[in-house]
């Protein structure tokens, strides 16, 4: 497999955020097919384990680590464990996330501020304590799981699109810092993925959605992000055609809002059972 400075190597060393389940377990089996050694960290260990375990059966290496993003101590020993049991790190995929659904005024400031800590200040922490081993590597590879909502905020995601905006700002502003170093960032920009996203939404928010529009499972994110390793692709939309969605909200924003509100979530019960989007 390429490495980030172009070069043909070792299997890639590789950690995740958040890979306990959806995306980030979906990436981590990718990786393991190439033969990577990946880290994985999410909260809960006995999906943590079993994700590792089913790395392994793909051909890859694994370190499971219970950590929680929002804690810069607990990701730097995430990361410093991954660099003392593989040798190195040549890619982070910060994809650690969850939703909460509702309209901007009905969203509590606990809500959002919960939000921002896991979405963005867990991606930031996840980059900042990655960074240093990439300079000294002079390569390495940056990936921020944002959504397509990162690029046009939609009804009632409004507090969860802030979050993924700001992953973009940060990701983007780095990007540039990063010109020459060898180290390149990948931002992605998924649409409605079939994951445990939905379930925990419902939880976070007492009530389901019923989503209208295309889909998309984990895998197919997965394979988009495990091809673009090692290459300088600044932004991945896993779904090609919703970069439509990105262009039309800057071209025309009052249009792309009419657009939005037609395609919007229709809240159901949760009672109802129904946890599809
Ligand atoms: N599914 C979609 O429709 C969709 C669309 C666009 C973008 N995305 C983005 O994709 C990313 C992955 O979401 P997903 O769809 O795969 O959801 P998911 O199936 O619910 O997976 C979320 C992962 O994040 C982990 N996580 C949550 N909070 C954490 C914390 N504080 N510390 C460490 N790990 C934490 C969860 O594990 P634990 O609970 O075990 O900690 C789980 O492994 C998110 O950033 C999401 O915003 C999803």
């Amino acid at each position: 497999m390429t490495h980030a400075n172009g070069e043909r190597n070792d299997p890639p060393i590789v950690a995740i955020t958040g890979a306990s389940a959806g995306i980030g377990r979906a990436v981590a089996l990718r990786f393991a097919r190439e033969g990577a050694a990946v880290a994985l960290c999410a909260r809960r260990e006995a999906k943590l384990v079993e994700a590792a375990a089913a790395v392994e059966q793909q051909g890859g290496r694994a370190l499971p680590v219970v950590a929680d993003v929002t804690d810069p101590e607990a990701m730097r020993t995430f990361l410093a464990r991954t660099v003392a049991q593989f040798g190195r790190l040549d890619a982070i995929v910060c994809n650690a996330g969850f939703g909460i659904y509702g309209t901007v005024d009905v969203i509590e400031p606990s809500q959002m501020r919960r939000l921002m800590d896991v979405n963005f200040m867990g991606t930031y922490h996840a980059i900042r304590l990655a960074l240093p081993e990439f300079r000294r590597l002079g390569r390495g590879h940056v990936f921020v799981i944002s959504s397509i909502v990162g690029r046009r905020g939609i009804p009632f995601m409004g507090a969860y699109a802030a979050t993924k905006f700001a992953q973009v700002g940060l990701a983007e502003s780095l990007r540039a810092e990063l010109r020459g170093s060898g180290v390149h960032l990948s931002v992605v920009y998924p649409i409605a993925t079939d994951t445990e996203f939905m379930s925990v939404m419902r939880r976070e928010s007492g009530f389901a959605t019923r989503a209208r529009g295309p889909r998309q499972s984990a895998d197919v994110v997965a394979h988009a992000i495990v091809r673009a390793f090692g290459k300088p692709v600044a932004e991945i939309y896993p779904y090609r055609p919703s970069k439509t969605l990105a262009v039309l909200g800057a071209l025309a924003p009052s249009l792309c809002d009419r657009i939005v509100h037609m395609w919007r979530r229709a809240p159901i019960a949760a009672s109802s059972g129904s946890e599809s989007v």
